[in-house]
């Protein structure tokens, strides 16, 4: 894959700069970018302010995801081709995933921009809100609001960890929480989506290097999250004797065990990121656990194996469990995985991940959607750690310029689906 020109280089590590210090921990390099607070405010007027920059036309839609246009995708609705991504991050995130997405996108514009392209197609760049889920618990909520997979009420009444609901979080943002809500006229817009990211695991660095700076995704894992909630009783932890003890957090150890040998039992994945112990007094035993799961795995019924086995341990603790959110397996559009191919030349590996994604969200409502991801050499994600070479990343834009050059380069072109339906 070759570099794009030294103008667009020069612009791609300008907007990277800029984001560098918005929400970074300096006592860890990680980032804390969670939706609807001071630095996600920060991060989309930044996304304006590149906008702006370029010329394209800013849209927000329901939930509050930006849209930057090149060209009216109301003229022709069901031709936009759309790149992009999010800016939020896990706590403590990477630089990379999500960010990349956004700052390759607008490099893109500006190489065709360089390049005298024309585009028969109406481009736009999204910046999808709340991916990660860190606040209010539901991953993709930005993509599943606008499509109708998550209810706008339920969304309303998420809550954060201070017990501030989202309906509050967007008021005291100054907007209107009954604005959100399914946006059929934003996604009658999108005719696809193709999203790079950094790489979140290690497979392409085993590779040939030369042909493996760049992969297309293929599928993503299905995966979902769950709430359980275990009881205890507060007591003395000096007073009360071992075998009197009703402690909420040997269950949660036990469940944590328990989560982990299901994950090998059904060939899934299993992890607990989150738990709250409460009252939280150092000399009390915990009243109550809060332990929040995340499962995934290659097969659909492996997963829901997993997260039986789990609810029947969770029940015989006398807990419960509430799933949170549940994405089925998704495979990306066949029609422009296979252009997307063709593009870029066989050479360029395919890849399935585990990791979600918005462009999973879209795909299962029914746009033609597809993924580039660029290597990371230790396929470290999700931490301070997340790192791309600087070539790769500019290895990303010149792929997706290519690819978004021949989306766009007449409607004739386009994969065989027009839009959702
Ligand atoms: C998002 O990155 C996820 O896979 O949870
Ligand atoms: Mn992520
Ligand atoms: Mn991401």
């Amino acid at each position: 894959m070759g570099l794009p020109s030294a103008a667009v280089i020069g612009e791609f590590d300008r907007m990277w700069d800029d984001l560098h210090p918005v929400g970074r921990v300096a006592s860890t390099g990680g980032y804390r970018r969670f939706a609807l607070t001071g630095e996600d405010h920060t991060l989309h007027e930044w996304f304006a302010e590149q906008s702006v920059r370029r010329g394209l036309d800013l849209t927000s839609d329901r939930m509050g995801n930006q849209w930057a246009w090149w060209g009216n995708p109301d003229e022709a609705p069901g031709q936009g081709v759309v790149i992009g991504s999010h800016l939020d991050s896990v706590p403590d995130g990477g630089a990379y995933d999500g960010p990349l997405g956004v700052v390759s996108a607008f490099a893109v514009i500006d190489a065709l921009r360089e390049q005298g392209f024309a585009p028969d197609r109406p481009l736009g760049v999204v910046n999808f809100v709340d991916e990660e889920g860190a606040r209010f618990g539901v991953a993709c909520a930005g993509s599943r609001v606008i499509t109708g997979a998550l209810d706008a009420d339920r969304a309303r009444g998420l809550a954060d960890v201070d017990g501030v609901t989202m309906a509050e979080a967007l008021r005291a943002a100054g907007r209107d929480p009954h604005e959100i809500g399914r946006d059929d006229e934003t996604l009658r817009r999108v005719g696809c989506f193709v999203e790079l990211h950094v790489e979140q695991g290690r497979a392409l660095a085993d590779l040939d290097p030369e042909t493996s700076a760049v992969a297309i995704g293929t599928n993503i894992w299905p995966h979902g999250r769950w709430r359980i909630d275990l009881p205890g009783m507060a007591n003395h932890a000096g007073t009360t004797r071992l075998e009197d003890r009703q402690d909420a957090t040997l269950l949660a150890a036990e469940l944590v065990l328990a989560a982990r040998a299901e994950a090998q039992r059904h060939a899934t994945v299993a992890t607990v990121g989150k738990l709250r112990l409460e009252p939280g007094g150092v000399n009390a035993i915990a009243s109550h656990a809060t332990v929040w799961l995340d499962s995934r795995g290659p097969v659909e019924a492996d997963v829901r194996a997993t997260v039986a086995a789990l609810s029947d341990e969770t029940a015989q603790r006398g807990g419960t469990i509430v799933e949170e959110s549940w994405t089925p397996t998704t495979a990306f559009d066949a029609g422009l995985v296979s252009q997307l191919r063709q593009v870029l030349g066989d050479e360029v590996p395919l890849l399935g991940t585990g990791a979600g994604h918005d462009a999973g969200i879209l795909a299962t409502a029914g746009v033609p959607t597809a993924m580039l991801f660029v290597r990371n050499p230790t396929g470290v994600s999700h931490s301070p750690e997340e790192f791309a070479e600087q070539d790769d990343c500019h290895r990303g834009v010149a792929a997706l310029t290519k690819v978004v050059q021949d989306l766009a380069a007449g409607a004739g072109s386009s994969p065989d689906q027009a839009g959702p339906s």
